[in-house]
């Protein structure tokens, strides 16, 4: 064969592969993140109305399996805001829910400053993936998170804002982050050139969010959580926004196509509901049991002390003691689901919950109150003095002096349990006509 045209099936060749490659490398490659935000204590879902009977630990690690089954390279992350710090209980539920949480293999995790509600010490006993751009300690929490799953890396920050600071009130510089963003905007920049997918998560609004970086080198910026409703994604020149829901009820998944810079060419944003019909992750059922175990210890030794506490008399009579002057109203009750309300909880395993108690009983935690099924029978389920309050002093004088709530507005009656966690969908005039005994 003559050399020239041995030359030119050669350069040929050379010219097919190169824009071979080239097509490779212009096809986008496929990327999954499935996000979360602000469970905010939400261990798991009362199940007190079916509305709100979404989410919990043991489905969503239920859910993810099945996720990750279908996507193995699936990146999952939060924007932080994990813990409860309502009531001296919370501590307990919030050490399982990163026990939990851990058992999920999250890439990345931000921290919000109600994860630091019991120390930087507590979160750290339980190793999860927290990052914090901000903190001035870097060996404290690292300042971004490089995750690579298949062929795609993606670049995870988040700023922990300085003016919502707890320490922020305290005199002198106590704060555990520093405010200037300018490394911020650098740190971004360099993982963009590095064909890094990014992901800065804050808990500010997309206005403040705005004015706090150019977003130009974020891909996906995760701002302030909505109220348990995913927020809808929109698109603002490059970067895609997303917006968690709260209380876990749902996890959000956004399927990217990315080029091989990194940057957005596509997107399609779902939400996965948790309902009743995701089975409970078996590999949780220990961790479960233990947790229940622990609250139904604590309260047990609750029962003991407020044993102690309350040898006095308890303003609280239970219906019994109502039934022979308001025969009407005490057969309408008997016969309505709050007679009963405290055999749900026995049904689903919750009736040592002080969590749970505390709207299925009369009076918990108040003097005289419920204390537990033995001692206090006769304060089981919701009764008359649920709602009309502690009954004894009215008894007593026959109907003289008047029951303790006599003066509330109605709503405010049924609004100490039907809040809107436990009953959504709850209107004062349907719910009273199913209960009314005027
Ligand atoms: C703030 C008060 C409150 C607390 C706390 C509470 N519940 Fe309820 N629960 C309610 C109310 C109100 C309803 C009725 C809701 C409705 O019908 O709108 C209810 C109903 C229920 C039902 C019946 C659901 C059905 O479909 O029949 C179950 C089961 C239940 N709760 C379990 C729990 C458990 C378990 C906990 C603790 C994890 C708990 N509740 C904590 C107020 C509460
Ligand atoms: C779920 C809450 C709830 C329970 C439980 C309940 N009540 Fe009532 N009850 C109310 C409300 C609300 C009214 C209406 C008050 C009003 O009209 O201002 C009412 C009205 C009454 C009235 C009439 C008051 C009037 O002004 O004429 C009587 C008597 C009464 N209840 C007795 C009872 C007795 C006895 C029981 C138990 C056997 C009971 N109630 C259980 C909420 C409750
Ligand atoms: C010995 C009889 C007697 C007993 C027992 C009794 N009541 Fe009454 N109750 C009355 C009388 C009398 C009135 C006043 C009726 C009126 O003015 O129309 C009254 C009025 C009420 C009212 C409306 C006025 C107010 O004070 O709010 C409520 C609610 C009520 N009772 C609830 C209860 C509950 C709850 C119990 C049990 C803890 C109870 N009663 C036990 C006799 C009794
Ligand atoms: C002490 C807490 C408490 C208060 C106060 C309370 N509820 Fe409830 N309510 C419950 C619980 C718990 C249930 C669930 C009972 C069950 O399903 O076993 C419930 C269930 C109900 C239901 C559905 C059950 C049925 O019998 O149809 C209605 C309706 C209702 N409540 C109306 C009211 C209204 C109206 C008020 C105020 C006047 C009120 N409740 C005040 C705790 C409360």
């Amino acid at each position: 064969m003559n050399k020239t045209i041995l030359l030119v099936i050669v350069i040929f060749l050379l010219v097919a592969l190169t824009s071979c490659s080239d097509k490779a490398q212009a096809t986008p490659t496929a990327v999954t993140i499935v996000y979360s935000g602000n469970l905010d204590g939400e261990l798991e879902p009362c199940g007190c109305s079916e509305a709100g009977d979404l989410g919990g630990i043991l489905r969503r690690a239920s859910k993810l399996v099945e996720l990750r089954k279908q996507q193995p390279e699936l990146f999952l992350i939060s924007s932080g805001s994990l813990l409860a710090n309502a009531s001296p209980r919370d501590r307990l539920k919030s050490e399982y829910i990163l026990k939990g949480i851990a058992a999920m293999n999250y890439d990345a995790i931000g921290l919000q400053w109600r994860d630091l509600s019991y120390g930087v010490d507590f979160i750290n006993i339980t190793p999860l993936p927290w990052t914090v751009f901000n903190w001035k300690k870097n060996n404290i929490f690292p300042p971004q998170r490089n995750i690579r799953h298949g062929d795609v890396e993606l670049a995870f920050f988040t700023w922990l804002e300085p003016e919502n600071s707890p320490f922020r009130q305290m005199k002198g510089d106590h704060s555990p982050v520093q405010g200037n963003t300018d490394q911020l905007q650098k740190a971004l920049q360099q993982a963009k050139q590095n064909r890094a997918v990014t992901v800065l998560t804050t808990s500010l609004t997309l206005d403040q969010a705005t004015k706090l970086v150019a977003l130009n080198p974020v891909d996906i910026l995760v701002i302030k959580s909505a109220y348990e409703e995913y927020g809808k994604p929109v698109q603002q020149g490059k970067t895609l926004i997303l917006q968690p829901g709260s209380r876990g009820m749902r996890l959000g998944r956004v399927d990217l196509k990315v080029d091989e810079k990194g940057n957005i060419v596509s997107w399609q944003h779902d939400i996965i509901p948790l309902p009743e019909n995701i089975p409970d992750a078996p590999f949780l059922k220990a961790w479960y049991d233990e947790y229940n175990a622990k609250v139904k210890a604590a309260y047990l030794a609750s029962v003991e002390q407020r044993k102690l506490q309350q040898s006095g008399q308890s303003p609280y009579t239970g219906s019994e003691a109502c039934q022979s002057c308001h025969e009407k109203a005490y057969e309408i009750w008997s016969k309505s689901l709050h007679a009963r309300a405290f055999e749900r909880l026995e049904e689903v395993g919750k009736s040592f919950d002080p969590d749970c108690i505390v709207c299925h009983t009369v009076g918990f935690e108040q003097p005289g109150g419920y204390i537990d099924a033995r001692l206090t029978m006769h304060l089981l389920n919701v009764q008359c003095e649920s709602c009309h309050g502690a009954g004894k002093a009215h008894v007593d004088s026959q109907g003289k002096e008047s029951t303790p709530n006599a003066a509330w507005q109605k709503e405010k009656i049924c609004t100490q349990c039907h809040t809107q966690p436990h009953s959504p969908e709850f209107h004062f005039d349907s719910y009273w006509t199913r209960i009314a005994h005027e």
